[in-house]
């Protein structure tokens, strides 16, 4: 068994990436239980032949209902992920509680292999490309601090309670259904208005940006080809895009010229990390590269992102 096989339980799976994730388990032949409180995820995009349980994942009641016994391995996805969560402290400890449940109801059932999604965000404003060794990891955000908190906690049961881990950190993971990040901000805002388009901070941040297809293949690779009790790896691309293009790639697709105003400042705001690149010398040592480099990634995604909103 290897988190590929049988009856999978994803949390978060009514999202952007969990319910793409579904549907590729699904068609892979496996049976797939979603656990999501739709705070951010939608029931409509949850695919057919998935079993949804709406709850949230705070309260350990949820997860003990859905671990029954017959759930082979965890994808755990859910969380607020927000940077710019309007309640940072309630942020954290959502974070940490749903995963302490997550594990102590696999521990309880007899369930011992998780994948999580931790992100870039743990390594804070750190050297690019950054490695996965790369240390001492301070990062600048609630959200970033929730991560590397619970990695922790992931170590902690793969050391002591026999549990297999795959933690990926992700860089921006972009795609058909993405919400909440820029790509679809500039969307909706040239939507509204096609002749100007207000950027936060100053263009120029520059960050790496992965197309979900990429994500997928490359998750499921290391899942069938690290068996450590923890395996830590980097999920992005060797290449990144600036804000400014990012602008100039979404006015494209959607035909505009806008005139670009800045909010200024190097960061769009508090918690951003205005550039980041992590290395994927590990996961290419696995055999695997992304077919997408960053600006192919945005500009599929804008493509994605335009036909959804026609
Ligand atoms: N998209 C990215 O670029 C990116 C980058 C780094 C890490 N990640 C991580 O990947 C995972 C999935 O991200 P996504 O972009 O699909 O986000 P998303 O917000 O679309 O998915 C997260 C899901 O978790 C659910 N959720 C939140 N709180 C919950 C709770 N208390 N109980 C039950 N469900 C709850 C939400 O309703 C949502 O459907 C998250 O853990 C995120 O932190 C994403």
């Amino acid at each position: 068994m290897d988190l590929t096989d049988g009856r999978l339980l994803i949390t978060g799976g009514a999202g952007f990436i969990g319910t793409h994730l579904t549907e590729r388990l699904l068609a892979n032949g496996n049976d797939v239980v979603v656990v999501d409180d739709l705070s951010n995820g939608r029931e409509s995009w949850v695919p057919d032949g998935a079993e949804l349980i709406e709850g949230d994942l705070t309260d350990p009641e949820t997860i003990d209902a859905a671990i029954d016994g017959e759930i082979d391995g965890v994808f755990h996805l859910a969380a607020r992920k927000s940077v710019k969560d309007a309640n940072p402290r309630r942020q954290f400890e959502a974070n940490t509680a749903m995963t302490y449940n997550v594990l102590e109801a696999m521990d309880d059932a007899g369930v011992s292999e998780i994948a999580f999604t931790s992100s870039s965000t743990i390594y804070g404003e750190a050297p690019r490309p950054t490695p996965e060794d790369y240390a001492p990891l301070e990062p600048i955000s609630v959200y970033g601090a929730s991560k590397l908190a619970v990695e922790s906690l992931l170590s902690t049961y793969a050391h002591t309670h026999g549990m297999t881990v795959w933690n990926f950190r992700f860089a921006n993971i972009v795609g058909p259904r993405l919400r909440g990040a820029v790509i679809p901000d500039f969307v909706e805002k040239l939507r509204a208005d096609p002749e100007t388009l207000t950027i936060l901070g100053n263009g120029l941040q520059e960050k790496s940006y992965m197309y979900l297809e990429d994500c997928l293949d490359a998750m499921f690779h290391v899942i069938e080809h690290a068996d450590r009790p923890m395996n830590t790896f980097n999920l992005g691309t060797r290449t990144t895009t600036s804000v400014d293009r990012i602008a100039d790639i979404v006015s494209d697709e959607l035909g505009l010229e806008p005139e670009y105003e800045y909010t200024g400042g190097e960061r769009g705001w508090t918690g951003d990390v205005p550039r980041m690149r992590l290395s994927i010398e590990k996961l290419s040592g696995l055999g695997w590269d992304p077919e997408f480099e960053s600006d192919r990634a945005v500009r599929e995604t804008a493509r994605d992102l335009v036909a959804e909103a026609d």
